[in-house]
């Protein structure tokens, strides 16, 4: 049995499916390029329908979906239970596979083997990896050798951000813009399609852009980039509290989401007793008499 899942007609049936010539064209053309999280089928068929570039499932999904602090517990498993969800959900954007915390920083080989999962099992078209040190460099050099496309991710990256002193903006000493640099142009080096800058001053990432062959995605990272990605629930207001200052919040769905399990005015014990607004639910006629039930 094919473990390749079956894919959606897509939202608009003229639209192309994203490719990375595609892509680049975008870039070259200075048209923005959006991306945006999904973890599920229903996040995933709201980014087809909004026709994105391109749909990461994102391992954001540690602290959106699955109720952890931080993004360093989820598992490879997790990731391709919700990346299959979202292949389901889509057809035209190019789907992008976070390689999640332990899964790629021990050798070449486990890097790949990884990156295979994400490609064979869930149906991804690329993955992305965070950092651009030495090691991180490494690894992408070796899943793009492998048939992988990759996308590299400077600036905050979650993973690590203990070891980069907290969850704060990054580049923002010449030292600092100086070593952000040097990264992405190591991951461009290293056969990335595309790289993301997450937390860097604007001013930074207006200096690094025309030094940058590939499309430059940024979160946080002011207006100079080729495009843009936002997380999902950010997006959306699927959360508590407000988030990052850069995050444009559209709508608030956890509020909504609250209000509808409430029941409101009644209270969600209106539909746990089968009642509803004051009024009972009423028993079909002809429904024969259930052993036990009624
Ligand atoms: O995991 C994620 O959602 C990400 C984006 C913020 C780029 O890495």
């Amino acid at each position: 049995m094919s473990s390749q899942p079956a894919l959606q007609a897509p939202a608009d049936p003229s639209r192309l499916p994203m490719t990375l010539p595609l892509l680049m064209e975008k870039k070259r053309l200075g048209e923005p390029i959006v991306m945006v999280t999904a973890y599920d089928y229903p996040s995933a068929r709201a980014a087809e329908a909004a026709s994105v570039d391109l749909v990461l499932v994102g391992d954001s999904a540690a602290t959106t979906v699955l109720g952890y602090s931080a993004t360093t517990p989820v598992e490879l498993d997790d990731m391709l239970v919700l990346a299959r969800a979202v292949r389901r959900g889509l057809s035209t954007p190019l789907l992008i596979g976070d390689l999640p915390f332990g899964s790629y920083e021990i050798s070449d080989e486990q890097a790949i083997a990884t990156a295979m999962r994400m490609v064979k099992e869930a149906g991804c078209d690329a993955v992305k990896l965070e950092g651009g040190g030495e090691s991180s460099v490494r690894r992408a050099r070796a899943i793009v050798g492998a048939g992988i496309p990759v996308m590299g991710h400077v600036g905050l990256t979650p993973q690590t951000a203990t070891a980069l002193g907290g969850w704060k903006a990054q580049g923002r000493t010449a030292a600092a813009a100086a070593r952000i640099a040097a990264e992405a142009s190591a991951l461009q080096q290293a056969g990335c399609f595309a790289i993301v800058f997450e937390a860097i001053p604007a001013a930074v990432s207006e200096q690094l852009m025309p030094s940058l062959e590939i499309p430059v995605i940024g979160i946080g990272a002011g207006p100079a980039t080729d495009g843009q990605v936002l997380v999902f629930h950010d997006l959306l207001g699927i959360r508590d509290g407000l988030g990052a200052r850069f995050v444009k919040r559209y709508a608030n769905l956890q509020q909504e989401m609250n209000d509808g399990v409430s029941a409101e005015p009644a209270g969600p014990a209106c539909w746990v007793s089968g009642r509803s607004r004051g009024r009972s639910i009423k028993r079909a006629d002809g429904l024969p008499a259930l052993n036990g039930v009624g």
